[in-house]
Order: C-alpha cells, then structure tokens, then sequence
C-alpha cells in the first residue's frame, strides 16, 4: 500500500486543488504514452509478480475484453494519456465525455475530495476539446490491445431540441476510432441534460444514433454495427429506470453503463464538512456503490441478457467488483478508487477477482 501511505499523502496535500493534481498526473501518463518504450516499461513494471491471466477474458457484443475491468469516462476526456492507461492493466478505457463544440467546462474550482468517504464531488462541465481535435489524436495513436469506448455529449451551447445533431456529428468525426460508443445523457452539469432520459427525446436520439452506426457498419462491410452503451443517471426512480430499458430495447441499444455521478448526498458520513457536502455537482466513489448496485440489479431484472450492463460506481475491490457482476453486469468501471488507491488498483481488482 505504497501508495495510500506515501504518494498518496503528498498528491492530496493541504493547498493542492484536486484538479491541478489530476492535470499533473495525467500529464505524466501521456507523456508515457507518447513513447512506446516508455508504455512498455510501465506495462512491464505493473505487471511484476502478478503473472497475466486469462481467466477472466469475456466477450461482449462482439468486442474480446482481456479482463472485465474497465476506465469509466471522464478521467481522459482528450484521449491523451490511453495507451499508458492500458498498460495499468484496464481491459477497456472510455475516454470523454467529447462534444461536438470544444468547451471549457465550468469555473474552476470544480472537483473537491471527501477524503473521510473516498468519494469525489465534480461539476466539471464537460471540458474537452471538441470532436475533431479528439478525432485527430486518435488518429495518430497505435492499436491497442483492448476495447476503446468513447463517451460523446451534448455541447453546453447547443439547445437541446438540437442535442441529436450534435450527437450525430460528433458520432461521425469520431466513428472510425471507437470499438463502442456510449451515448452520455446522464451528466449532473450539462443543464437540462438529464432531459434525454425522457421516452420521446431518448427514443429520437437512439433511434438517429443506431440508424447512423447501421448506415457506416454497411458502407465498411462490417457484419455488425459497432456497439450503442446508453449512460444512465442513478438519480432515476425505478419507473423512469424501466422506462429507458424499454426505449433501449425498443431502438436496439447496444447495452447500458450504470452508472453515473449522483446528485444525492445521502450516505455521507459525519467527517464530511458542510461546506463540501453543499458543493453542486455529481458524487462518485464509495457512497455511491450500494446506489449502484441496486439500479444495475433493477435494469438488470428488466432487460435480462438483452442489455449487457457495464457496472460503474463505487468500486474499489475485487468484492465490490465480484458483487456488481454478481449484480448482473458483465463488465465494471471505475474512476474514483484511481484516484484514492492509485495506478495498482485495475491490476489488484483483477488479481482478486481471479
Ligand atoms: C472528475 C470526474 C469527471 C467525470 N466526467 C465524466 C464524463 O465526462 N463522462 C461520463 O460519462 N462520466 C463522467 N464521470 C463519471 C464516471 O465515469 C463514473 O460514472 C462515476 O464517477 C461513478 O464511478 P466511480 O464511483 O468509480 O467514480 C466523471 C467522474 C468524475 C469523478
């Protein structure tokens, strides 16, 4: 626990603003990227004494995962830093949220830590610089050995009558780099986002989506559209939850990410200050699991083996990963636990799993 004792301690010191230090890391993991001798070495290094396994290599709608532990959206958002993430041992990274218009997100500050919970709140914005830049850099980058997800969202200065124009274009600059795309409706600090989940604007968005991933799927000759994830808020009611598996199944979604920060503040613990806990934006880390795990078991429940669910929120050990998969997704993701155990954490979850 190298990490948690001494790097850790440092990273998070009194002054630091959580988001400098994440721009600093971040920062190192791409200039790693940028050289394959150095993505080798880390790769080589993260792995030491922890022999690669097979065991828990899956396939999901038509993509071979080498393990089922993934990067949830929102730590890469310009896709700089990917292939130093993959030799951290993640058997996916999703990188995003992209929109079409770049943006700078919201005033900083804009992410604060719960240390006493291990839990982050945010209201970032959607930061990112915009499809087309992101598209470029993906150009350039080398082949990698696991799935690419790429998280796209509506730009703040689009009206959402227009989110699926915005949606589409983004789509089609993007298209050739992703192996899946996953549809972000559920951000907590893109105003009036959340809307999206309503059955009429989801069912129209989808339905654009998936014709265009069918329309590029037969101009390439592929046998199958590249796959539609649908990002979903855990803030939904179980009626409003049903009510999007059944939009999905009806548009033939891929499958579902569940899910997303949560506006709620429920489950804090006493050690967290008032002022923190009053700080807008969505909560992830640990208070978050249990919320997690209960939308993933009632979608779940809904959709069967139809959707497969990508599992995301509060996990932070391979039992917290065991229970979500138990829970009914076929895959995890992860953000947070990143932050609070460092870069160890895909390779232990998968180690423990197996
Ligand atoms: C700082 C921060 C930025 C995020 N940005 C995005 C984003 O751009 N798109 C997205 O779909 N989710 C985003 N998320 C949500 C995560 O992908 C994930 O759904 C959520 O944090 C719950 O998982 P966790 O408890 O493992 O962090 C962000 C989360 C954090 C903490």
């Amino acid at each position: 626990m190298f990490y948690r004792r001494a790097i850790r301690p440092a990273l998070f010191g009194v002054g630091r603003d959580a988001e400098t230090i994440h721009e600093r890391v971040l920062g190192m993991l791409a200039s790693v990227s940028r050289s394959p001798t150095l993505t080798a070495a880390l790769a080589a290094a993260s792995r030491l004494g922890q022999p690669a396994s097979d065991t828990l290599a899956r396939e999901v709608c038509g993509l071979r995962f080498p393990n089922p532990i993934g990067l949830a959206a929102g730590f890469d958002k310009n896709a700089v830093a990917v292939p130093a993430l993959v030799a951290l041992g993640f058997g996916f990274v999703e990188i995003g949220t992209v929109t079409y218009h770049a943006q700078s997100g919201n005033p900083r500050p804009r992410l604060f830590r719960l240390t006493s919970d291990e839990a982050l709140v945010n209201r970032m914005g959607f930061n990112n610089q915009g499809a087309a830049a992101v598209a470029a850099r993906l150009a350039r980058m080398p082949k990698l050995p696991v799935p690419l997800g790429i998280s796209l969202g509506k730009s703040k200065i689009t009206p959402l009558d227009e989110a699926l124009d915005d949606y589409l274009q983004s789509l089609d600059l993007l298209y050739p780099y992703g192996d899946y795309f996953a549809v972000n409706i559920s951000s907590p600090n893109t105003p009036g986002l959340r809307a999206l989940h309503e059955r009429d604007r989801l069912d129209a968005l989808l339905a654009a989506l998936a014709a265009r991933l069918r329309y590029r799927a037969a101009n390439d000759g592929r046998a199958a559209p590249k796959p539609l994830f649908v990002k979903v808020a855990p803030d939904l009611d179980d009626a409003a939850l049903d009510e999007v598996v059944a939009v999905c199944l009806d548009r033939e979604a891929s499958g579902l990410i569940a899910v997303n920060t949560t506006v709620s503040r429920d489950g804090l613990s006493a050690g967290v200050p008032q002022a923190l806990r009053a700080e807008q934006g969505g909560l992830s880390g640990r208070p978050l699991r249990e919320r997690a795990l209960s939308v993933v078991r009632r979608l779940h429940a809904r959709a069967g083996d139809r959707l497969p669910i990508i599992g995301c929120g509060g996990i932070f050990t391979g039992e917290d990963a065991r229970r979500m998969l138990d829970a009914g997704a076929v895959l995890v993701q992860l953000y947070t636990s990143f932050i609070y155990e460092g870069p160890g954490i895909a390779r232990r979850i998968v180690r423990d799993l197996s």
